[in-house]
């Protein structure tokens, strides 16, 4: 363990914000000039993922003096010690092993002393026999008829992992089975997965790592009302509902058979428990051997980032290119920008991966930082927000760094689609980086009053993220480059990248707020005057 300064007060930190004063300055177009080899040198590929960093405002100083900052905070070490089931979750007092759950059959993973990695199997086995007797029409409802809609009930990472791949690897999905996804405690989302739906021929799955989460169980609660008022026999709830949580006596209080159960462990975390039987909607539609694929690929990434030397890591380059924006640039936020449309959830996904997870403002030694932490990540595929909102990006007054995904080959060949799109993600890149100077547009013989609004600024950063084809393998390894960014990134700025105590004050004030807005006597409300008034107008609005 180093020792626990913050992180601004190490050398490194400093060697960097003196080189900021000069690197702020620096222009793509001087570094390109300047330099031919860059476009070529600044990348790095690892897990079938090739990434080039050229474009960003980086020099090959700025990038010596991260990595001796990633060394100063020893992110080797940290590394080391999450792999190896270390409690880096102090204060949950827990491991941080989703690596575990792809991990091959033969690895060894200790936890308080046990090897989890049979656990992991065992469970993967079973998730894969439950499968394989939905997907063949052998396993049935309970009036006999086989599953044909699958809706899978969760929230946070109990549901934007599973949605994210469905959309992501919707090619290899089975197509005779529908997938829906309900989330939202609003009832709408309810109402509309299921109206088309037949609940003869519908399973439930339960997706709450603690079971007790209000909207999941509010939705299951729903579920079960709907299903019994078809089917009119409570048996009917075992061919028709599953869990996948680490609470088998609320499952089982719940009123799924827990044979009928699929667990995980406290050491993953929900926003990082896709690929765990979270990901059972995901099996279902991609099939065992394709889930397989998924997991090998988020493997093959975590080989690349415990044994790739910083220079060629992919995730401690995008994790560290990432740092020096947010906290020397003080940039807020980062644009993911896939050019394929099945990576459309793709930014939603990254959003709780990214912000719960390092979305906090003090060090695990629970002191104030005093620098930027987390960005804010949003996103939508290209071409379509070229249309929207790229023009902020170009011309506004923010620094937003974007990372552009792009795929070689396209499962859905088209005449000249492809080349199009691909066409469009080097051209924004290049455009962001060099720009158009108020001399190239008075050379197009633009007027003097329009020059000011076509010139492009330039200097605008971005990684460009290059790989063959969306694959289940290219999913799980594009996942766990981002799982790893994280981590890079939580331990530099000296965070708790693993815990979330900033969604819990909502909830217990919902909790609060809930018999005031449903009793029949007027309540004696105790809160601010703002949120007091707002409960009395909603109130009286329920009455009308
Ligand atoms: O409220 C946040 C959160 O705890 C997330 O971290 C988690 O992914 C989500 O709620 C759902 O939790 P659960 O899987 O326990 O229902």
């Amino acid at each position: 363990m180093t020792e626990r300064i913050l992180p601004s007060r190490r050398p490194a930190w400093t060697a960097l914000q003196t080189h900021f004063q000069s690197a702020q300055k620096l222009h793509l177009r001087d570094l390109f000039a300047s330099d031919p080899g860059r476009g070529t040198r600044m990348t790095a590929e690892g897990a079938g993922v090739f990434l080039d960093y050229s474009k960003n405002r980086v020099t090959d100083e700025t990038l010596k003096l991260l990595i001796a900052l990633a060394n100063e905070c020893d992110l080797k070490g940290r590394i080391k010690a999450m792999f190896g089931g270390e409690k880096i979750n102090i204060t949950e007092n827990r491991a941080v092993l989703h690596t575990a759950l792809r991990a091959p059959r033969t690895a060894t993973i200790t936890v308080d002393g046990k090897n989890i990695v049979p656990d992991v199997h065992e469970t993967l086995d079973r998730m894969s026999s439950f499968c394989d007797r939905i997907r063949s029409g052998e396993w049935k409802g309970h009036t006999g008829k086989p599953i044909r809609s699958i809706v899978n009930i969760g929230i946070g990472g109990s549901d934007l992992g599973p949605v994210m791949a469905y959309e992501a690897l919707r090619h290899y999905t089975k197509r005779e089975l529908t997938f829906r996804f309900v989330s939202n405690v609003d009832g709408t989302d309810f109402a509309e997965a299921v109206r088309d739906l037949d609940p003869t021929e519908t399973l439930f799955i339960v997706s709450s790592k603690t079971f007790t989460t209000l909207e999941t169980m509010t939705n299951a609660q729903t579920a079960r009302e709907w299903l019994l008022s078809a089917l009119r026999d409570p048996a009917a709830v075992a061919k028709h509902f599953v869990a996948v949580s680490t609470n088998a006596d609320a499952v089982s209080a719940f009123g799924i058979d827990t044979a009928n159960m699929f667990g995980f462990w406290d050491w993953v975390g929900g926003r990082y428990s896709m690929d765990s039987a979270i990901g059972l909607s995901t099996m279902l539609a991609v099939g065992p051997a394709g889930f397989r694929d998924m997991l090998a690929g988020f493997h093959a990434m975590d080989e690349h980032f415990q044994t790739a030397a910083f220079e060629k890591n992919l995730p401690v380059l995008m994790g560290l290119i990432g740092l020096w924006y947010s906290s020397f640039f003080e940039a807020e936020t980062v644009a993911v920008l896939p050019y394929d449309q099945y990576l459309k959830r793709f930014p939603a996904y990254l959003q709780q991966l990214t912000m719960e997870s390092n979305g906090k403002r003090v060090t695990l030694g629970g002191v104030e930082v005093d620098y930027q932490t987390g960005a804010i990540y949003w996103g939508e595929p290209g071409t379509n927000g070229q249309h929207s909102f790229y023009q902020l990006i170009h011309q506004g007054t923010k620094l937003i760094p974007c990372d552009f995904l792009a795929f070689c080959k396209s499962l859905n060949p088209l005449g000249r689609h492809h080349d199009l799109l691909l066409a469009n993600v080097f051209a924004q890149a290049e455009a962001l980086a060099f720009g158009k100077t108020a001399e190239q547009v008075k050379a197009d013989g633009v007027p003097d009053w329009l020059v000011p609004h076509k010139t492009f600024p330039g200097n605008r950063p971005s990684n460009t993220l290059m790989l063959e084809k969306l694959t289940p393998f290219a999913l799980g390894s594009l996942i766990a480059l981002y799982e790893h960014i994280v981590f890079t990134q939580g331990v530099i700025w000296d965070l708790g990248s693993f815990d979330q105590w900033g969604v819990e004050l909502g909830k217990v004030l919902a909790q609060r707020i809930v018999p005031e807005l449903e009793g029949s006597t007027e309540p004696n409300l105790k809160h601010d005057t703002s949120t007091n008034a707002l409960i009395r107008r909603y109130r009286a609005a329920k009455k009308k």
